[in-house]
């Protein structure tokens, strides 16, 4: 027999309902598209965002235009739907240990014009919900059936940076989803739900004469749904009261459904509530019981039970809510449900009650994915930007193991990932993908896989592999021969190192919010505007210096750019691109933390902005834009896949010591998503000025939009200035117009004085021409700019070493053009 326990109320003042939705609500509009940014309901406040970065699979789709008057929330008129595979998951990020609701909200809508309709049915609207069957599953465990319902939640401990809620295909209907949200709860709220079992919510409703059907946030602190009691007896009178009600500061009820409560007509009756359901027959079930006393002048005292439960004396608290729970799990094992509220002999008044919650167990009884693993392998799949069937938990149920991925099998009841391989090649840099030996080209899935036994080394034996694939590629290594173990792959990486090609062993770290406050000393430094937010100076414990990109809520750019650039920069890693130093996601707080390039951008550089006086001599300028290129060409060539920039211009040039220059930004960089995409169609993006007239007007987007833009950044090296002057029209333009007075001096920036190699500069222009021709088919790829931009470099540097040779004195005058060399240099 359980024990009933009693919550005392004796917490004073009542919640204040913020006027803004806590900042960690996560609430996704389902089938919104990705392109959209999100808005805010109207009623709550919530703030609604596409579901396109936490799930993998399905479709978009919108609910018939015939039933959208029906719907006035904006976020149930779109949905996803699932026609292909039988499991597919949200991923939802979660703080592991953080107890959570989580809901699921389905409304058909007809939207397959299938006219799988419920029709009528009692409440919201009247209908719009399915006569469609379908189970969903919380991470392993079985959580409900779908099936005529309008929403279904959850209260569960999270066990991971991750949260998998499954819609499971049963052969009765293609599962959909209109609405996903997460709300974190207080840690005292529901103790009974722990790491092992969690619980679904059977019954929320408030009961009286509350006049909303649904209550929820502000309302409601946690978001949670109540609904009114659909069901009143002749034996019961509507209490209500105005008066303010104390809450207990957890266990809070929205305060017009405490206020109102029914109690059983006439002294010495009892108050019942009774029903049958044979869907939660079996479970364990747990009730949340509600009490307020709207008077003190006479006792009012009954026992509680509920089914098996051992009846407990109770006395509803005066102006303050009071819970009971059972500590246990009730079980009904013939589904007859029976609360009864009976009044004891002492009782002057008879029973009442203001409002009533009951869950149903869910055990998590099934095995699953030791969490560091399932973490570690969630962090490659977003890194990699793998899809596939990489959804829900890696190992479990079997059936649904992820593609490629073995898991051990423990006596335990938490798998560990061993090893894991990437069939698809589709990635990036293909991490995990060791060239076979010529002639063994069937067996290559036996080569693709890698024995990974921890997981924290996981990520770097990825990027070792990388290395030595990279090498192989430079034919340091011979096909033939690839390195099989792992000091021949530390050799590998020595070697490489010692060749000074730097590729940073990058295991990107996490940081908190609180950690880049203090990383920022509270955001003291703004040091310039990014694509999607605001970029701070930042101090590392170590003293390495970063800069932190916030991504501000006015922000235009929405978390699409935001995973567009952490996958971009994940992927790849080479010395002219900036790197990534680690990341920062916290629900409302996405930020991205760079290494420091303290020399600023080409256009400072150019521009005289930002205190940057000196200007850059021509020999600079040449060997920064080879080493711009060469990132750039890195980009479109050093992967499988084309990464494409879409915002090359001099400001997403950065100079670090020794004024390295990188490429940065990477916020608008799309990927190709198979080999034969000979384009892709996005709307245009970019910086006016920069953006390829033929990608504008066609919205192809290939390399060669890059390469155009490349151009006009060679052009204002060359010009030393911006790409559109009022009045004097595009850069292009302008320099075709001086070309044909043939004298090079007109074209090159003044400031330069003449000290550069004529026919360096001439190759410069002429290579930023080739780039920017209109016929898309005619511009230069990014590997012959470098070859050109490197042949400029060597005319330059033969300049410049015949100067010294002929008069350093004239070095010191910043005279080089004196010296003669160089048919016109003046
Ligand atoms: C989003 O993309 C769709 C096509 O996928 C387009 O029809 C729509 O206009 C776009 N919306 C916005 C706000 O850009
Ligand atoms: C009490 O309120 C409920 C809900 O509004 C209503 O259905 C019921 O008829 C009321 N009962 C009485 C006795 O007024
Ligand atoms: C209930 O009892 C109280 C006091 O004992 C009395 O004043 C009241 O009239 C009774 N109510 C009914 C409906 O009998
Ligand atoms: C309440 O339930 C008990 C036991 O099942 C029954 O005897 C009683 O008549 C019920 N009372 C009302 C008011 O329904
Ligand atoms: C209701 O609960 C009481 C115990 O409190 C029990 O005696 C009675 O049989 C139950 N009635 C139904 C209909 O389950
Ligand atoms: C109420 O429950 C107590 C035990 O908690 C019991 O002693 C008492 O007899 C019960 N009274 C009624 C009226 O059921
Ligand atoms: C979960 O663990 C608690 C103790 O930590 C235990 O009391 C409870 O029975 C367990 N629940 C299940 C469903 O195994
Ligand atoms: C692991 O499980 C699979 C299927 O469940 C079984 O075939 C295999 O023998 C098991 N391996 C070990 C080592 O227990």
């Amino acid at each position: 027999m359980a024990l009933l326990v009693l919550v005392a109320a004796l917490v004073l003042n009542t919640a204040l309902h913020a006027a803004a939705q806590p900042a960690d609500f996560l609430s996704i509009d389902c089938g919104l598209e990705a392109n959209y940014s999100g808005y805010k309901d109207a009623d709550t406040g919530i703030a609604y965002v596409s579901d396109e970065p936490y799930v993998d699979s399905g479709e978009n789709h919108r609910i018939a235009a015939d039933q959208e008057s029906r719907w006035g929330d904006t976020n149930l008129r779109t949905l996803r739907s699932f026609p292909s595979g039988v499991r597919n998951c949200y991923a939802l990020p979660t703080r592991a240990g953080t107890r959570y609701l989580v809901r699921l909200s389905f409304v058909h809508g007809n939207y397959d014009g299938s006219n799988a309709d419920a029709g009528g049915g009692g409440g919201v609207g009247g209908g719009g919900w399915s006569t469609l069957s379908f189970d969903l599953y919380l991470g392993v465990d079985r959580w409900a059936t779908v099936d005529k319902d309008y929403a279904h939640e959850a209260v569960f401990v999270a066990w991971a940076s991750w949260a998998p809620v499954c819609l499971i295909n049963t052969g009765s209907g293609t599962p959909f989803v209109s609405v996903v949200e997460l709300r974190p709860l207080d840690d005292a709220l529901y103790p009974s739900v722990m790491a092992n079992q969690s619980m679904a919510r059977y019954v929320r409703c408030s009961i009286g004469d509350n006049k909303e059907f649904i209550t929820r946030y502000p309302g409601d602190q946690y978001d949670r749904f109540w609904w009114q009691l659909g069901y009143s007896s002749p034996t019961w009178k509507n209490l209500s009261t105005v008066s303010a009600i104390t809450q207990d500061s957890i266990y809070t009820v929205p305060l017009t459904i405490i206020q109102t409560a029914v109690e059983a007509v006439g002294n010495n009756t009892m108050l019942n509530i009774t029903w049958q359901d044979q869907t939660p027959r079996g479970r364990g079930l747990k009730f949340f019981m509600y009490f307020a006393d709207f008077q003190n002048s006479q006792l009012r005292q009954f026992n509680v039970s509920f089914n098996d439960v051992e009846p407990y004396q109770y006395s509803p608290p005066y102006l303050t809510t009071g819970v009971l729970y059972n500590s246990g799990w009730s079980i009904a094992t013939d589904g007859n449900y029976n609360i009864s509220l009976v009044p004891t002999a002492a009782s002057k008044l008879p029973p009442m009650i203001n409002a009533l919650e009951i869950y149903t167990l869910i055990s998590h009884d099934n095995p699953t994915t030791f969490p560091v693993d399932f973490e570690t392998i969630m962090a490659i799949k977003l890194e990699y930007g793998i899809k596939k069937n990489w959804m829900g938990d890696p190992c479990f149920p079997v059936k649904f193991a992820w593609e490629g991925v073995k898991c051990s099998n423990s006596s335990s009841n938490t798998a560990r990932i061993i090893s894991f391989f990437n069939s698809d090649g589709n990635m990036c840099n293909k991490p995990i993908i060791v060239p076979s030996p010529p002639g063994k080209r069937s067996n290559r899935a036996a080569t693709l896989a890698i024995l990974i036994v921890v997981p924290a080394t996981l990520i770097v034996v990825l990027v070792l592999v990388f290395l030595i694939r990279r090498q192989q590629r430079k034919s340091n290594y011979s096909t033939e021969d690839p390195p099989r173990d792992q000091s021949e792959l530390e050799n590998a990486l020595q070697t490489r190192q010692n060749h000074g090609d730097v590729l940073q062993i990058v295991e990107n770290r996490q940081f908190t919010y609180s950690e880049l406050e203090k990383v920022t000393n509270k955001f003291e430094r703004h040091i310039g505007q990014g694509g999607f937010g605001p970029v701070y100076f930042g101090c590392l414990e170590d003293n390495t210096k970063v800069a932190v990109k916030m991504r501000s809520e006015l922000s235009s750019h929405g978390l699409d750019e935001f995973f567009a650039e952490v996958q971009s920069l994940t992927k790849v890693h080479h010395r002219n691109l900036v790197s990534l130093i680690g990341y920062c996601w916290e629900k409302d707080h996405l930020a991205l933390v760079y290494e420091y390039m303290d020399q600023g951008s080409i256009c400072d550089r150019l521009r005289g902005n930002n205190g940057a006086s000196e200007t850059l001599n021509w020999r600079t300028r040449v060997r920064v834009m080879v080493e711009a290129a060469q990132g750039l060409d890195y980009l479109h060539k050093g992967c499988s896949l084309p990464i494409i920039h879409r915002d090359v211009k001099t400001s997403n040039i950065l100079l670090g010591q020794n004024l390295q220059a990188k490429i940065a930004d990477f916020g608008l960089s799309k990927t190709y998503l198979s080999e034969t995409q000979t384009h892709i169609s996005v709307t245009p993006a970019g910086t006016a000025g920069y953006i390829d007239p033929e990608y504008y007007q066609t919205s192809r987007l290939t390399e060669s939009s890059d390469v155009y833009s490349f151009g006009i950044v060679l052009l204002e090296i060359a010009t030393g200035e911006p790409p559109i002057i009022s009045g004097q029209g595009h850069i292009i333009q302008r320099v075709k117009n001086k070309i044909v007075a043939g004298n090079i001096s007109l074209i090159a920036d003044a400031r330069l004085d003449g000290a550069y190699e004529v026919s360096s500069m001439w190759k410069v222009v002429d290579t930023a021409l080739q780039c920017t021709v209109d016929v898309v088919a005619q511009r230069p790829s990014m590997a012959t700019v470098v070859a050109q931009l490197k042949e400029s470099l060597a005319l330059e540097e033969s300049r410049e070493d015949s100067g010294f040779m002929g008069s350093t004195s004239t070095v010191s005058d910043n005279t080089f053009s004196t010296s003669g060399f160089g048919p016109s240099a003046r």
